[in-house]
C-alpha cells in the first residue's frame, strides 16, 4: 500500500521535502532521475536505446534484471550506475561466455565494485535455466542481446518465459525489420509474441540501430 501511495504522488509529480516536510510539485526532471554519463563500444546497445531501458527501468523498478549478451560490459555498467544514482535497490545479472566475462572484467576495474551486478559465465540459454531456475529469481526485467540468429532469440525468450513477472518489459535488441541480416531476430520476436501473447513495440529511427520492447501479459 505504502509502495503504491508513493508511486501515485509520482505520478502526480510530487515529492516529499525533507526540510519543508511537505509534498511538492517536482519541478525539474532531475528531481525525479538522472542518467550517468555513457560511453559506447561499436557491439554495444547505442545512446538512445540505452536511454529507453533507463525509462524502463524507472517505469518498472525491476529488483531482478538480466542481460543476455553482455561483450564488453557497457550496457551491464550503465544499468548498474543508473541503479545506483538514482537509489534503486535491482541487481543485474549478466550472461555471456566465459572468455568474454574475463575481458571484460580485466578492462573495467568498475565492476571490481559493483554490488549490484553479478556476471553468470557459460553458454546461453543453458546458463539462464540453471541461474534463474536453479535460484528461484523471478525476473522483473530483461535485455535480450546475444547470438542474433531465430534459434538462439526463441531458445532464449522461450527459456526466460516462465521465470518472468507478469507484466514484466522485455527490451530485445537487434530487431530491425528491414536488414535481412537480422530477419531471424525479427522472425523469432514475431513468432514468440504472437504465441505468447506478448505486446511488442518495435523501436526505429533516426540514431536507433533497432529494437522491440516486449511486455509479459499482465495478470488479469
Ligand atoms: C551484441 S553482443 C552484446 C552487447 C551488450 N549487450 C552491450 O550492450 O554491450 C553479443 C554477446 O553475446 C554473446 N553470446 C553469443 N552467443 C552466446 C551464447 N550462446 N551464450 C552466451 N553468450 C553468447 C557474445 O559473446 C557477445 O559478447
Amino acid at each position: 500500500m505504502r509502495g503504491n501511495a508513493q508511486m501515485l504522488r509520482r505520478i502526480k509529480q510530487l515529492i516529499f521535502n525533507k526540510e519543508t516536510k511537505r509534498m511538492e510539485v517536482i519541478k525539474t526532471q532531475d528531481e525525479l532521475f538522472t542518467i550517468p554519463p555513457m560511453a559506447h563500444e561499436p557491439g554495444s546497445i547505442g545512446y538512445m536505446e540505452k536511454i529507453l531501458i533507463a525509462q524502463l527501468i524507472v517505469m518498472s523498478r525491476p529488483k531482478v534484471l538480466i542481460e543476455t549478451g553482455t561483450f564488453k560490459g557497457q550496457t551491464a555498467k550503465f544499468v548498474s550506475q543508473f541503479l545506483t544514482r538514482n537509489r534503486y535497490d535491482g541487481k543485474l545479472y549478466a550472461f555471456d561466455l566465459p572468455q568474454m566475462i574475463e575481458g571484460a572484467l580485466k578492462r573495467e576495474p568498475f565492476f571490481s565494485t559493483a554490488a549490484n551486478v553479478q556476471f553468470i559465465k557459460g553458454s546461453l540459454p543453458g546458463t539462464l535455466l540453471d541461474h534463474v531456475g536453479g535460484n528461484g529469481l523471478t525476473v522483473d526485467f530483461a535485455i535480450i542481446d546475444s547470438e542474433h540468429t531465430y534459434k538462439q532469440v526463441t531458445a532464449e525468450l522461450e527459456t526466460l518465459h516462465p521465470f518472468l513477472r507478469p507484466g514484466a518489459y522485455v527490451f530485445c535488441h537487434d530487431y530491425r525489420e528491414t536488414d535481412p541480416e537480422y530477419a531471424g531476430v525479427v522472425k523469432g520476436i514475431d513468432e514468440f509474441t504472437a504465441k505468447m501473447g506478448y505486446d511488442k513495440l518495435p523501436i526505429w529511427g533516426a540514431d536507433v540501430w533497432g529494437a522491440a520492447v516486449l511486455r509479459k501479459p499482465p495478470l488479469k
